[in-house]
């Protein structure tokens, strides 16, 4: 038995639309031919950009786009991406597979792109391999509202009026293949670049500096101390393996439940990342003015059989529904510094919510929980607390079940809970203090472990209504299966 209590007179923190935040980069499929097409070519696009693509993203109603890296963005060059397509420099996508990068899709597409999902535009900029100078005039281009050389070419290139651009990350991984900085070093260097990140006319950046890789707490630490009252948020990034190593992290979609519980295990230590690095936080800034910003989560497997190893490219199963479902509760717990995630990556790369093959395209068991979790979105944290039994793992255990739950303007409450189990309901018994329900609905994703949708059968996991609860004195009971991911509203 699994005990809920929830108490709706204590409202915590709004959750930022923001922790549902999505980062495409220029890495194997996931710009070209997962977002980007052409506007030649014979898949429906608006501009060069698909529109089944467009359309899946807006159904999420997607808040914010981290762009063009990543690795990538460290050796990005702006102005390669700016006016004639035909004369755009070719240059060597180094990181990802050595392949030529045409550069065709540029600053104004991302920005179109951005456009035209109605969200936000995070630009990370180039801080190791990229000058000062380089910064300044990118962050001029895009925002600037006057009259000078860099707006005139702006206008020459389709666009008069100053884009707004939200978020500006300076620098990606500068502890490593951002230029393997020491972070006394990276703090210094944060402190020039980040003077040119200028507010233009009435456009406001949040500046986002590069934060530790996982546990490294010393770096938020010197970052936090030499530049804290520089910077808006910090970044987090963290993987999830189902196994210990790099070298050998395991496959997408053959793995038994011994694999699905380290890697919902791996999963879990994000709580204590996150918990440890605000630790940290809270000890420079006592008003929680910085955010905590995860800009790269999910998992990581080896590359799909057959394709290109440095293409990063994974199948999604119901265990990354899990690992989702998981990490966005988290960030909903913290979202009182958790100001932005942003899932790695949007199409074809990692944990991708999109896959597409030419002109098909499916829908992940992963872009199913953030359709399932949507309605959290600028809701208020409510306070709860869940009693459950723990699945050994190892030597460590894990919980059955994992939960987050918000209010909204309306009165209406939203609980997304997951069962951790591979093949144990979870029957749960909940207390609400203060709300009388009224109605009560619920959609849920589930299936075997390894089940996913390919382009053969695109609907394999997909979410259904959800039944199995009923209304009580005191609240709710339901019994939510195995391996599943449900979301249950409840309005007074
Ligand atoms: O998401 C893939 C890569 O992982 C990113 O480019 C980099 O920032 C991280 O190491």
């Amino acid at each position: 038995m699994v005990n809920l209590t929830i108490n709706t007179q204590v409202k915590k923190d709004k959750i930022n639309p923001e922790i549902y935040g999505h980062f495409a980069e220029h890495l194997g499929r996931c710009i070209y031919e997962g977002i980007f097409v052409g506007d030649e070519s014979d898949i429906p696009n608006i501009d060069g950009i698909r529109l089944d693509v467009l359309d899946a993203l807006k159904n999420i109603r997607i808040p914010v786009l981290r762009w063009p890296g990543g690795c990538f963005a460290e050796e990005y060059n702006w102005r390669s991406g700016i006016g004639d397509r035909s004369k755009r420099p070719q240059r060597i996508n180094v990181h990802w597979g050595g392949v030529i990068e045409d550069n065709s899709f540029g600053t104004h597409d991302f920005m179109r792109l951005c456009e035209l999902l109605e969200c936000k535009a995070y630009i990370n900029g180039n801080m190791s391999g990229g000058t000062v100078r380089e910064m300044s005039d990118w962050v001029e281009y895009l925002t600037f509202d006057g009259y000078s050389t860099l707006t005139a070419l702006r206008e020459e290139n389709g666009r008069s009026k100053p884009w707004k651009v939200e978020y500006f990350g300076v620098g990606n991984e500068n502890w490593g293949a951002g230029g393997n900085m020491r972070p006394e070093y990276y703090a210094d260097e944060y402190r020039k670049y980040q003077t040119v990140v200028r507010n233009y006319g009435d456009n406001r950046i949040y500046k986002v500096a590069c934060g530790p890789n996982s546990d490294d707490y010393n770096w938020t630490d010197v970052v936090m101390k030499n530049a804290g009252h520089c910077l808006d948020g910090i970044s987090l990034h963290y993987y999830t393996l189902p196994t210990d190593s790099w070298e050998n992290k395991g496959s997408d979609i053959e793995f038994d439940e011994s694999e699905w519980y380290s890697t919902l295990k791996h999963t879990l230590y994000m709580e204590e990342l996150i918990a440890r690095h605000i630790e940290i936080m809270n000890r420079h800034d006592s008003d929680k003015r910085v955010g905590l910003i995860v800009d790269e989560w999910g998992t990581w497997y080896d590359p799909h059989p057959g394709t290109n190893p440095g293409f990063l490219y994974q199948q999604n199963t119901m265990r990354d529904a899990l690992v989702a479902g998981i990490n966005l509760n988290i960030f909903n717990q913290h979202c009182d510094r958790v100001h932005m995630a942003n899932i790695a990556q949007t199409a074809n790369v990692l944990q991708s919510i999109i896959l597409t093959d030419k002109e098909k395209m499916i829908l992940t068991p992963t872009y199913h929980v953030f359709d399932l979790y949507k309605q959290h979105m600028n809701g208020s944290l409510l306070e709860t607390s869940l009693i459950c039994d723990n699945i050994e793992v190892g030597d460590s255990s894990i919980p059955h079940i994992h939960h987050s739950a918000s209010i909204n303007e309306n009165d209406v409450i939203t609980i997304t809970v997951c069962n951790l189990s591979h093949d144990k309901s979870a029957d749960i018994s909940s207390i609400l203090l203060d709300y009388d329900i009224a109605g009560m609905s619920g959609k849920i994703l589930t299936g075997e472990i390894n089940a996913h949708n390919t382009f053969d059968e695109p609907h394999e996991v997909a979410p259904s209504e959800f039944e199995d609860f009923s209304i009580n004195k005191d609240g709710f009971s339901a019994t939510i299966p195995p391996c599943s991911v449900v979301m249950l509203n409840l309005e007074k």
